[in-house]
């Protein structure tokens, strides 16, 4: 394709913070994850963070540390990458799905107070494309039902609440450092913040075979290996300099798609909530004529994704699963449009003009 959907930031300044790792011997457990970890806490104005192996194993460490698991139920909408939903039923819990706004396409509060009951034992909403959920509605519940609230942030880096990071709503929020995200690690990677000191204690054990840092010989429980590898980290720290300003470029980006396609007939352009900054890790239009769209695209060497096809409580090892209307409609009109730092100018005008010449 001519214009990818996304394309991988790598400078020389990242080559040399790579050779610098490679030369120094040191792959794990050293400076340059704990400098990830204070640059990310400093950018989000988290009071923790924890790096680990990726997004999954974020969300897995998060729920581990709760002590989640058999018999519990976690509130979790459908629309969304599967790994949001992996990670809990590892220790044996449960998905208890909920449909979602049809203009964010995040969580509906409304929606969780229906199904909340006795076993809940967590929220996770998932700021998907990069635009916050409904927070307030959320903390206001798991306060109410004494309930943890998870934030999956794996596509929300910088993503505002009513002018709160989403880094520092909830118990623990979990971010993704997959290549097409919005930080990436040249690999993968994950991190978590947090608030609380005994629970950013307790991550920090759990991603090392769950040994507390003072205690280096004893494993206090059964943890895991989740640990963010030494280049990953180089990789990421260089990259989070870049953050604010790739995102107010991603944002840029969908101002012009906004003004361009806003006015196009059966078009449904992204919605970005007055108390929302979306950090438009995706930008995501909605057609009827969804997959006729993304041929059109791709006949001109246009890339295009659909993010996500099939939603999680459609996968075939789920038996009994409500129906969710406004889920189970927009998986076949989303279509995401390329979006990233690296987009040129002149590659913005083909996407828009190839969108406004496509005749259903
Ligand atoms: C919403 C969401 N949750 C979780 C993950 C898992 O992250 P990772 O791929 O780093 O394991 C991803 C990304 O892949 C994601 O988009």
């Amino acid at each position: 394709m001519k214009v990818p959907l996304n394309r991988m930031f790598v400078d020389e300044e990242t080559r040399n913070a790579v050779m610098e790792v490679l030369e120094s011997g040191r792959f794990v457990k050293g400076p340059k994850a704990s400098e990830m970890e204070e640059r990310f806490a400093e950018l989000v104005s988290a009071d923790h963070a924890v790096s680990c192996s990726s997004g999954s194993t974020a969300l897995m460490l998060a729920f581990k540390a709760l002590g989640i698991g058999k018999g519990d139920e976690v509130i979790v909408p459908s629309h969304t990458f599967i790994a949001s939903i992996n990670g809990f039923q590892h220790f044996g819990a449960v998905p208890r799905f909920v449909d979602v706004d049809p203009e964010t396409y995040t969580m509906d509060p409304e929606k969780v107070k229906e199904v909340v009951n006795e076993k809940t034992a967590a929220i996770l909403p998932v700021h998907i494309y990069g635009h916050p959920a409904e927070m307030e509605s959320l903390e206001q519940i798991a306060e109410e039902e004494e309930i943890a609230l998870i934030g999956d942030a794996a596509q929300a880096h910088g993503a505002l609440y009513n002018g709160i990071d989403v880094g520092c709503i909830g118990d623990m929020t979990c971010y993704s450092f997959f290549p097409s995200k919005v930080i990436t690690v040249a690999g993968e990677g994950g991190l978590i913040t947090c608030r609380d000191d005994e629970l950013f204690q307790m991550l920090k054990a759990l991603r090392n075979h769950g040994r507390y840092e003072n205690e280096r010989d004893i494993s206090s429980m059964a943890g895991f290996n989740f640990r963010l590898p030494e280049i990953q980290a180089a990789v990421g720290v260089i990259q989070l300099k870049h953050m604010e300003e790739w995102v107010e470029r991603r944002r840029e980006i969908a101002k012009v798609y906004n003004e361009e396609l806003s006015s196009i007939e059966d078009l449904f352009i992204p919605v970005e909530k007055e108390w929302a900054k979306h950090v438009y890790y995706l930008y995501v239009v909605r057609s009827k004529e969804r997959d006729a769209l993304s041929d059109h695209l791709a006949s001109k060497g246009i890339s295009s994704g659909v993010h996500y096809r099939v939603p999680a409580h459609k996968m075939p090892y789920f038996k009994k699963v409500p129906t969710l209307p406004v889920t189970e409609r927009i998986v076949n009109e989303i279509l995401s449009l390329p979006i990233h730092p690296l987009l040129a100018e002149e590659e913005q005008k083909e996407i828009i003009s190839a969108v406004k010449g496509f005749r259903p």
